[in-house]
């Protein structure tokens, strides 16, 4: 089988590359597969992408006048698909539903506290001599409130390492979770999830009914000072009203892992050009705000996992026995 790897970054070539499967040919491709870059797909069985890839229904229809039936992603989200034009045209498409709950939740975390009490200003300081602590200063989680939005695996994590912190919960899931409870949680509705928060952090998939969950509305009914963090998808926020919220100390933490628009910035080294996106520069100007990579998911213990779920998938293809549990889209005989 041969499978055209898209948004390819040395360390999953890497990976990949670690351990043979037998019958699989990998080639990679650093960019990514979207319209523009559709043609690559021409000779293959099979695609592997991840989350800043482009599966429209132009990119479908071109995999399947390829004679492509299967797509892997290597993660979980699944935003980025069509999935409704991938069932249409008889498309087999298989995820990673989860490589590692406690990396994401173990990084909203350091978020959380790298805010907090500023760990990334003190570093630069003390590299140039600045032992000052003015400015520093923080606040103890202990008995503070924190709100976790989507209460599913990652969300779990993170409200057992806040309750760890003898921190109260309140939460909100359209589908609550036993687990969440017996830890502890208590589910609420939104407005109250907002309005009693000091910090809130989302983990729901962006689908159509929580892109922008948090707007102007929204961050209206929230705390003054609130801190806010999102691992999950840019999408999620609405970032115009999020940076209007800072400007006015409604917000007094953000802290992001995902953006919006990050598909033409995220993972790649732009450090030598000029960033067009002006939304995303004042987003840095801020001494509040902190935004990393997309790495949420990056520990060894998750690749590893990335890898080993997505050879399951390929082997459970090759056979005919799909993983149901791993499917997005399955084959219709299923
Ligand atoms: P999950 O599927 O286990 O949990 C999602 C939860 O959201 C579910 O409990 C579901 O009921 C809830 N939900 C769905 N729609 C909702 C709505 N409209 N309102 C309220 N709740 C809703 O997913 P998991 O594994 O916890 O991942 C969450 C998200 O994290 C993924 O969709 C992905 O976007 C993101 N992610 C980010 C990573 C990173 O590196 N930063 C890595 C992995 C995932």
């Amino acid at each position: 089988m041969k499978i055209a790897f898209f948004s390819t970054q040395k360390t999953d070539r890497k990976n990949f590359c670690e351990q043979s499967l037998p019958g699989v040919e990998w080639t990679f491709f650093e960019t990514h597969l979207m319209p523009k870059t559709k043609a690559l797909v021409s000779g293959f069985d099979a695609v592997c992408v991840f989350v800043n890839d482009c599966l429209n229904r132009e990119v479908l229809q071109a995999l399947k006048a390829a004679n492509i039936s299967l797509i892997l992603f290597r993660c979980a989200g699944f935003n980025n698909l069509d999935v409704a034009a991938a069932k249409e045209l008889g498309l087999t498409v298989l995820r990673v539903p989860a490589y590692s709950p406690m990396a994401v939740a173990e990084h909203a975390l350091a978020l959380m506290f790298a805010l907090n009490r500023k760990t990334h200003k003190a570093y630069n300081r003390v590299r140039e001599g600045n032992f000052s602590i003015e400015g520093l200063l923080g606040f103890d989680f202990y008995q503070k409130t924190a709100g976790v939005i989507g209460t599913g695996r990652i969300g779990l994590q993170l409200i057992r390492m806040l309750r760890g912190l003898n921190m109260r919960v309140l939460a909100y899931d359209i589908v609550p979770n036993a687990q969440a409870k017996e830890m502890g949680a208590e589910y609420v509705d939104l407005p109250t999830l907002y309005q009693q928060s000091d910090m809130i952090s989302l983990h729901v998939p962006l689908t159509e009914e929580t892109k922008y969950l948090i707007d102007a509305q929204a961050l209206e009914q929230m705390k003054s000072g609130v801190m806010l963090i999102n691992t999950s998808r840019g999408a999620l926020i609405d970032t115009r009203a999020v940076i209007k919220a800072i400007k006015t100390r409604k917000v007094g933490y953000l802290g992001i892992d995902v953006y919006e628009q990050e598909e033409s910035l995220f993972f790649e080294d732009h450090s030598e050009e000029i960033i067009e996106d002006d939304v995303f520069e004042r987003l840095l100007t801020f001494p509040n705000v902190l935004v990393t990579a997309h790495q949420g998911f990056y520990t060894r213990e998750a690749i590893t996992h990335i890898r080993q779920t997505t050879f399951d998938n390929i082997a459970a293809f090759q056979q005919g026995q799909i993983l149901t549990e791993n499917c997005i889209v399955c084959p219709s005989s299923l």
